[in-house]
């Protein structure tokens, strides 16, 4: 029997969600019978999503730049207008360039905090006063990665400047746990989406490998042998966004096959 997660009519902003994890918890927020808003900084492709979306439901689509404060406004004044108002954020972000340490400028640091940092800020506070206004509250859930716990040496932007998320869902949760919104986080491991395929392809051309090759050598670090799939990972996402997690806030949820080792 499915399990029901109570999101019937919940209104819910799923922002990165033209592809990948994002559009995979948008679709699974819709299965659900939630009203959904998806949102990415390329019109043309979150177009395309929301038609393959629009036969499970009420999906809005609103283009913008999580890097961008104008855009992120822009996309909760059009997100309230749409949904009437958010019970559910569900935060995923676009990836930093990928690279070591000694390859980033001044300015690729700057332009990392600002999608990575001050972007996850400040669309919570945007979206908490609302939520604190309602006087109903809400859920919000941060999807960051495993490597803000166990730093991975070629995505060094991402690493580092990640690790803000841990902070920021125990600073809001204990803030914001008086006027009930619940703040909570997911580490994904190594999902399928197509960002795993351009990994794979970047590491066959400077290793000299196939693309095959990298996954095989990431699913033989993966304990439970496997790439996770984006319905296990919006299965965790539907969990902390319902009543089923009536009493979890400030946690931080690894979904990751087992991946990280530290306690
Ligand atoms: N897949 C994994 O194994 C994995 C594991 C851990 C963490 N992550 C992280 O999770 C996030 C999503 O990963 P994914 O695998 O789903 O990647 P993906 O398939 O490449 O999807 C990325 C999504 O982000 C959107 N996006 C990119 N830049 C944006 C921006 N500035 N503003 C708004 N939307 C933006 C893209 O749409 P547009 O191009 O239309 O803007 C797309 O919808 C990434 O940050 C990734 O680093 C992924």
């Amino acid at each position: 029997m499915a399990l029901d997660f109570g999101l019937k009519g919940q209104r819910v902003l799923v922002t990165a969600s033209s592809s990948g994890i994002g559009y995979g918890a948008a679709q699974a927020f819709l299965q659900e019978g939630a009203r959904v808003v998806i949102n990415s900084s390329n019109a043309e492709k979150l177009a395309n999503a929301r038609s393959k979306l629009a036969p499970l439901g009420e999906v809005h689509a609103v283009t913008g730049n999580l890097g961008s404060k104008e855009d992120l406004d822009h996309l909760v004044k059009e997100s309230l207008s749409d949904l009437g108002g958010i019970d559910v954020l569900v935060y995923v972000t676009g990836s930093p360039k990928p690279g070591r340490f000694m390859d980033f400028s001044y300015e690729d640091w700057r332009s990392a905090s600002d999608l990575l940092v001050v972007s996850p800020a400040y669309l919570a506070k945007l979206v908490a006063d609302q939520m604190i206004k309602s006087g109903t509250g809400g859920r919000m859930v941060f999807l960051s990665s495993w490597v803000i716990k166990e730093p991975l040496l070629t995505i060094a932007l991402s690493s580092v400047c990640r690790t803000t998320l841990l902070s920021l869902v125990r600073t809001l949760s204990r803030e914001l746990g008086p006027r009930k919104v619940r703040v909570n986080g997911i580490l994904p491991g190594y999902i399928r989406t197509g960002r795993i395929d351009q990994l794979a392809q970047n590491a066959a051309k400077t290793r000299g490998i196939k693309a095959e090759e990298w996954v095989r050598e990431i699913e033989n670090e993966i304990p439970m042998g496997r790439i996770g799939t984006t319905s296990e990972l919006s299965n965790a996402i539907l969990f902390l966004s319902s009543e089923l997690s009536s009493y979890i806030s400030g946690v931080s949820l690894p979904v990751d096959g087992a991946l990280l080792r530290s306690i």
